[in-house]
Order: C-alpha cells, then sequence, then structure tokens
C-alpha cells in the first residue's frame, strides 16, 4: 500500500490546475443509463471513484470507453443486467445513483444497500420515499432494495424533509422518464445538481428551477445522447486554496468558479487572507498573514461544505485563537482530530461541535485516516509541520485527489508517495 511523505515548512508558490469535479462525474455518469445513445463527457478527472462507477456501469451492461485520458463514452444501449452488486455498492456510496435512473429505463432495478461508511450512518430513506412517491414498489432483501414499475413512473409532487444531494439527483434523473410534472421541493442546491440538470436538458428533458430548492421536470419518453463538459471541483478547489493559506503561500488556481461568492470564501476572506479572483480563477496570497480565528458551520450549498470542514481544521490549528467549527451535516466527520492532535494540534470535542486553539507550530509525525476529506486534511496539515509526516492509506485520496502530489510538488512542496 502507498504512503505520501511530506517534509513540511515550505510556502505553496505556483499554479494549480483544478480538475473536473468528482461528485458531479459521478452523477453524469449514472444519468447515460436513462438513454440508448451515447453520452460523452469530458473533464473527467482521473480518480479511482470514476472508475469505479466505470466498472459499476458495465456490470449493468454498458459500452464505457475512454476517448482519451479526460473523456469518456458510456453507451446504455443494451441494458443486461438490471442488478447493482454488493461488492461495488459497498465501495461507494455514489454508486446508489445508478437507482433512480435504471428504474426509470427498465422498470425494475435491484441494488444493494451502501450500508454504514466512516463518516456516518448515512440512511438512503429519503432517496427510497423519494421513488415511491414517482409510484415506485419498493422491498427490501437480502441487503438489496429492489424497486419496479413495471408500467413506468409517474410525476408526482416530491417534499425533502431535509437537504440530500444524492436524493435530490436520484429523484431528478428518475424524473425526466416519468408520465407528467414532477415537483421536488427543499431540493439541494449543489453545483453538481446544476451540472447534472444542464446535461439532462441536453439530453432532451424538461427542467425548471436548475440552482433553486424548487424544481420542475416534465416527464419524456426516451431521452438523446449528448456530449457535456464536467465542472470543475470545487472542493478541490478549496483543499489547495487551504493548502497554500496554512504554508502561508501565493498560489492561482484555474478553474473553480462554483465556488466564488459562496461562505467558504467569505470566510477565507475572515481569516484575513487575500484573494482576487478573474475569468481564469483566483489568486491567493498569504504571505505574511496573521492567521485570524473564525466560526464555521457546515450546511447545504451555498453554505460552508461539510467537505472542506477537515482541510479548514487543519487550516485552523494554526489561527491566532480559538476557532469553533460546528458539523452540521454527518455525526461522525470529526476522525481526523486524533490525528491532528498527535501532531500537535489542540483540538476540544464537544458532540457536534470542535474547539480549535490555535498553536504556533505543528510537528511531522506518521498519521492514517479513514475517509477522503480527512486524509487531505493530514496532507494540508503535513504541508505546515515542522519535521517528515507519513499519510498511510493513500488509496482515500486516491478516490478523490488526481495527481496530488504531482500538483503539490509543482507548486513547491516537498512531498512523495512511497509503496510501503
Ligand atoms: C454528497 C456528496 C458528499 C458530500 C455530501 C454532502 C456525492 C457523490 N457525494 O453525498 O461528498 O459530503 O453530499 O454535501 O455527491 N440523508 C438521510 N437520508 C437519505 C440521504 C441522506 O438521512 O436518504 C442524510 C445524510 O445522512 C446526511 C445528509 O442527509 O446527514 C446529507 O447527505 P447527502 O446530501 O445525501 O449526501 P450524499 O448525497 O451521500
Amino acid at each position: 500500500m502507498d504512503s505520501i511523505i511530506i517534509e513540511g515548512g515550505v510556502p505553496l508558490s505556483g499554479k494549480v490546475k483544478i480538475s473536473g469535479a468528482k461528485n458531479s462525474c459521478l452523477a453524469l455518469m449514472a444519468s447515460a443509463i436513462l438513454t440508448e445513445a451515447p453520452l460523452n463527457l469530458n473533464n473527467v478527472p482521473k480518480l479511482s471513484d470514476i472508475a469505479t462507477m466505470s466498472t459499476l456501469l458495465g456490470s449493468l451492461g454498458l459500452e464505457v470507453q475512454n476517448k482519451d485520458s479526460r473523456s469518456l463514452c458510456l453507451d446504455a444501449r443494451n441494458i443486461s443486467n438490471r442488478k447493482a452488486h454488493y461488492d461495488i455498492v459497498r465501495k461507494m456510496r455514489a454508486s446508489f445513483l445508478v437507482l433512480g435512473p435504471l428504474l426509470a429505463r427498465e422498470g425494475y432495478a435491484k441494488v444493494s444497500l451502501p450500508g454504514g461508511c466512516a463518516i456516518g450512518a448515512r440512511a438512503v430513506d429519503l432517496h427510497l420515499e423519494a421513488l415511491r412517491k414517482l409510484g415506485a414498489k419498493l422491498k427490501l432483501e437480502n441487503g438489496y432494495v429492489i424497486a419496479s414499475a413495471p408500467s413506468g413512473l409517474i410525476g408526482a409532487e416530491i417534499d425533502f424533509p431535509i437537504k440530500s444531494v444524492g436524493a435530490t439527483e436520484n429523484a431528478i434523473m428518475a424524473a425526466t422518464l416519468a408520465k407528467g410534472r414532477t415537483i421536488i421541493r427543499n431540493a439541494a442546491r449543489e453545483p453538481e445538481i446544476g451540472d447534472l440538470i444542464d446535461c439532462l436538458k441536453k439530453m432532451g428533458a424538461e427542467i425548471k428551477g436548475r440552482g433553486s430548492s424548487t424544481i420542475e421536470i416534465e416527464g419524456k419518453h426516451r431521452l438523446n445522447g449528448s456530449t457535456h463538459e464536467v465542472i470543475s471541483d470545487r472542493i478541490e478547489f478549496g483543499t489547495y486554496l487551504l493548502a497554500a493559506v496554512i504554508t502561508k503561500g501565493k498560489i492561482s488556481l484555474t478553474g473553480g468558479q462554483e465556488i466564488l461568492n459562496t461562505e467558504f470564501l467569505k470566510k477565507i476572506g475572515e481569516m484575513g487572507v487575500r484573494y482576487k479572483s478573474d475569468s481564469e480563477g483566483l489568486a491567493i496570497d498569504a504571505t505574511n498573514t496573521d492567521l485570524q480565528p473564525i466560526k464555521v458551520t457546515t450546511e447545504p450549498y451555498p453554505g460552508f461544505p461539510t467537505d472542506l470542514q477537515a482541510q479548514m481544521m487543519a487550516t485552523l490549528t494554526l489561527a491566532k485563537g480559538e476557532s469553533e467549527i460546528n458539523e452540521n451535516i454527518f455525526e461522525n466527520r470529526f476522525m481526523h482530530v486524533p490525528e491532528l492532535s498527535r501532531m500537535g494540534a489542540k483540538i476540544k470535542l464537544e458532540g457536534t461541535c470542535a474547539m480549535v486553539e490555535g498553536v504556533d507550530h505543528l510537528v511531522g509525525a506518521p498519521v492514517m485516516a479513514t475517509d477522503l476529506r480527512a486524509s487531505v486534511a493530514l496532507v494540508i496539515a503535513g504541508l505546515a509541520a515542522k519535521g517528515e509526516t507519513r499519510i498511510n492509506r493513500v488509496y482515500h485520496l486516491d478516490r478523490g485527489y488526481e495527481n496530488i502530489e504531482t500538483k503539490l510538488a509543482q507548486c513547491g512542496a516537498q512531498i512523495k508517495r512511497v509503496q510501503s
């Protein structure tokens, strides 16, 4: 298994090109099931989660072709299998996104329940309730959801009690092939959902309300193929930005327009970091910045993203004073705390709240993390720490960060990947 070794203390300096958004691409790939014609996706990130989704779609009978290293062609002319197997779904929760499209296209789908994961219970009740509203009959059997609608789905009103990205995506995709109109209320508004809507509209779907919490879909008998460019990854963008901040560096990020005018960038300003946006992206200058402590609460978009909470916590360990972080989305997303503490961070946990008292410096240490964002938070801490940090279980990073060590090394970081 690979590890990453960092010799900390170098301020980052340079340019980082942000890759295509993992979470957007995963939903877009699932949407290929909705049509018999090929869907071409460009700006596809090279990540193991994308490979997992390709394997899953391949297992359903889709032809998945890499046209080049950044483009995928997904052809669902023949769906030969309507079962998403536990062995794949358990690896990646986003696999559950095939349920809505498969059911809508085939009138039947059997998809393994994703089960718990490191950051919390992460139920799928909202996905199931939305599909039930659209007329699906649902059964749970041996760890699988069996959904059927032999005469097709029927448009309905879906009111989500809480915002869920995945359930909103599953409901939208299913409704594009339902008979009649669907109205989704309290829909999640993440940019990745906007990207999915843009692509579905190019495929011939009739959808109103992009970017709002009420979405109206007029179902179609069939959808066409299309070509679509995946938006850039706002979480990768925020991660590199924080890596520059914690090292008191100066970098330019290209892409990632989705993050402008969000709570995240407001917080970066509150921390005392200077930044400037232009048509290409954003330039950050954290040289000579005395990082100010802040209060952060994770919320659905456009609130502060839970997927940047761990990275922000790592950064705040070096702020001048006490910061407060409230995790409102997932119940168990502080697993980076004991590891950061081993590097000298001072963090007190009380339920869903973490109090982070800034320290003078962090010290490198061997660390291990249990999920994607926690792992990258340790990379960020390692970039600023005195001495060597060794991050084990790198496979978590490869799920969501394309060539992370190359991108950081290009900005001067002393970082390398080794085989343990
Ligand atoms: C997506 C993102 C993930 C991000 C999360 C929140 C993808 C592939 N993943 O995950 O990176 O951290 O949004 O921004 O896009 N919930 C239920 N019942 C459900 C569904 C969700 O109770 O049926 C709860 C979850 O446990 C969580 C909250 O709703 O507390 C939000 O989760 P959700 O938005 O669904 O996250 P995902 O779509 O799984």
